[in-house]
Parts: structure tokens; sequence; C-alpha cells
């Protein structure tokens, strides 16, 4: 049974936060924020605006595209590393929102490729139960785990939702969800955590929240296993399915640094034009990223039936994965 990708949508917080206005808070500059990175503003939440208030929005866009009814989704998956608690699942909270009366709803936790891994359990569903109607939504308000005195990662992150709606039916304008690779390698968690507030580190009543409770990274060696591994994967996906990266209409790619995905796009032997970037505008909005990215490709226009599109991510984990689209 086929899985088909009927509907996107997306959205973001109101608020706009510069690189300019970063430097009133740590000490950093546009310049090397945009020469390094590629980012020039990030939407961040207001207090209050949660994981699920932004998943919401973004899947109730997703849902009048695909022309579905909220009460026709049978399963809700929610990839996300700043749900709104740890119980219930941010997916129910989504769920109730969205007044979607039955069926099953879960959290995906898998950082920044939390998006592809959802997707491929959302192929999974179809597989299993060809009537479902699978809403995937990446949601992330990583500004609740962001240390704002660490300008070494909070001038990275941004805030924001995406959602798709994955069912065994194509429509006008569907996407067939051809292939998903997902891979990683645990002995590099070091360099990815957010590791306070856990069961391993856990918090006792009335203390202050360490620095571990925010997101804490090693940038440089992120930044090259990000390259190679987003690459060799895209590669084995292309090769397990007969293509190379000339059949490729269009790659989008996680919005983590704009160096990475030009490298990326290099070892792929891809223009940059047939690679689709939002960066600039968003920051990384770790497992909204791609939903984000691909509602927006769509909505300008860049994928036109017949293309075939590649999305590709990296994270926290460490983990990787790529899929391909056949719109
Ligand atoms: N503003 C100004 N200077 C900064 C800075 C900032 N926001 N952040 C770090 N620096 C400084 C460092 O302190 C260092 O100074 P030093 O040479 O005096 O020690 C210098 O800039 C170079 O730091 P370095 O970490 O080597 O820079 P880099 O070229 O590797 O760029 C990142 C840093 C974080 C932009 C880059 O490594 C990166 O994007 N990595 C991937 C991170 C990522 O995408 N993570 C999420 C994956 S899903």
């Amino acid at each position: 049974m086929s899985a088909h990708i009927i509907g996107t949508g997306a959205f973001v917080p109101e608020q706009v936060v510069t690189n300019i206005d970063l430097q009133r808070l740590v000490d950093t500059n546009d310049e090397w924020i945009v020469s390094r990175t590629g980012i020039r503003e990030r939407r961040i939440a207001e207090p209050g605006q949660s994981c699920s208030m932004l998943g919401v929005e973004a899947a109730k866009r997703a849902l009048e595209d695909a022309k579905v009814a909220a009460t026709d989704v049978t399963h809700v998956l929610v990839a996300t590393f700043s749900p709104d608690a740890y119980i219930p699942s941010t997916a129910y909270i989504l769920r109730e929102k969205l007044g979607i009366p039955r069926g099953m709803a879960m959290d995906v936790s898998a950082a920044c490729t939390g998006f592809l891994f959802a997707l491929e359990t959302a192929r999974a569903f179809v597989a299993l139960h060809p009537e479902a109607v699978v809403l995937v939504v990446g949601s992330e308000v990583v500004s609740s785990r962001l240390n704002w005195e660490d300008r070494g990662t909070c001038v990275l992150f941004g805030d924001g939702a995406g959602a798709v709606v994955v069912t065994g039916k194509p429509s006008h304008g569907s996407a067939e969800v051809m292939d998903v690779l997902l891979d990683g390698d645990g002995s590099l968690s070091d360099l990815l955590v957010v590791r306070g507030g856990g069961s391993a580190t856990p918090m006792k009543l009335g203390q202050a929240v360490a620095e571990d409770f925010f997101v804490q990274m090693q940038g440089r060696e992120i930044f090259k296993h990000a390259v190679r591994s987003m690459a060799a994967i895209c590669q084995r996906i292309l090769e397990k399915n007969g293509l190379t990266s000339s059949d490729i209409d269009l790659v989008v790619p996680h919005q983590a640094n704009i160096r990475i995905i030009e490298s990326l796009a290099g070892r792929l032997d891809l223009p940059m034009d047939k690679v689709f970037v939002n960066i600039e505008k968003y920051g990384n909005t770790s497992a909204a990223s791609i939903p984000l990215a691909l509602a927006e490709a769509r909505e300008k226009a860049l994928i036109p039936p017949g293309s075939k599109v590649m999305l590709t991510a990296f994270g926290g984990g460490l983990n990787w994965a790529a899929a391909l689209l056949q719109y």
C-alpha cells in the first residue's frame, strides 16, 4: 500500500527576532551570524505560546490543503523535542484542540530528524491500515530550551511548526512517499544534548535550572557529521531507487546552516537552485524545519506535478534520514 502526502501547512509565531536584537543579549554580531550560518532572523514564541499551539495552526492549514476534516483523522504524530509537557504527549493535546474524536496519538522524539522519523511511521500505519488518515506534525518551541547566554547556540535556532496529511489514496497535487531511510549512531550522542530534567539528571523541588537544562552542542563536530551523513544517506536512497541526483527536481533539506546545505549540495553535485532554502527567515526550527520548508516550497509553486523531491535531515541522537517524494 503506497502512502501519499495529500496536504501541507505551516505556521510560525509573529515575533521576529533579528541578529541585531541578539547583539543586545550576547557578544555576537549580524555579520558573524550571517556569514557562519545564513540566518538573518528567526521567529520566537511569546511566553505561553506552546508547541501544541503552533502545531495546531500548522495542522489546520495542512487539513484545509488536504480537504480533510479533523474528524476524519485516525492517527496523530507530533515530532518535537520541546513538547508542552512530559505527560500528556503533545500529540494528545493537539488532538483535543483540533477536535479529533478517535484514534491514537503519540510524540516522536528524534530531535531535528523527528519529522522524517514520523513520516516513516505514518507510512507504516498506512501500510497496516489502508483507511488511515495520519496527521504528521513537526512543531518546536526551541526557544524554551535555549540558554540565552550561550552565543554558540542561541543564535542558531527558532520556533515554528509544519504539518502534512498522509493517506493511502493519492489526490490532486499529492506526493507519493516513494521511500524513507532512517539511520543514526548513538556513540555520537554527546555532541548535541539536552540532559537536565531527564531521569538521568533529575531536578529536585525548588532547584534552579542549570546549563544542562538547555541545548548544549559541539558545533564544529556536528557540522562535519551533518554534511557527511546527509550526503551518504541521500546517495543511498537514490541508489536504492535506481536514481541519480540529476533525477531530483528539488531537495528540501533540514535548515540548520546554509554552509551545511551548500556543502551537501556540492557533495550531491546539485546546483543550489535545486535546493530549497528559507533559513535566513527562520533559523533552525528542528523537527519543524522540513515540513515548514516543504509547505513554503509548495506555496511558492516550486513543486509542479511530476517533480521528484528529496528530503533530508540530521539531528541530535545523532541521527539522519532521507525521503523521496514523487509529485
Ligand atoms: N557570535 C560571534 N562569535 C561566535 C559566536 C557568535 N554567535 N559563536 C561562536 N563564536 C566564536 C567562537 O567563540 C570562536 O571564537 P574563538 O576562535 O575566539 O574561540 C569563533 O567564533 C569560531 O567558533 P567556531 O565554533 O569554530 O565557529 P564555526 O565556524 O564552527 O561556526 C557554528 C560555529 C555553530 C555556526 C557551526 O559550527 C555550525 O553551524 N555547526 C552546526 C551546528 C548545528 O547546525 N547544529 C544543529 C544540528 S541539527
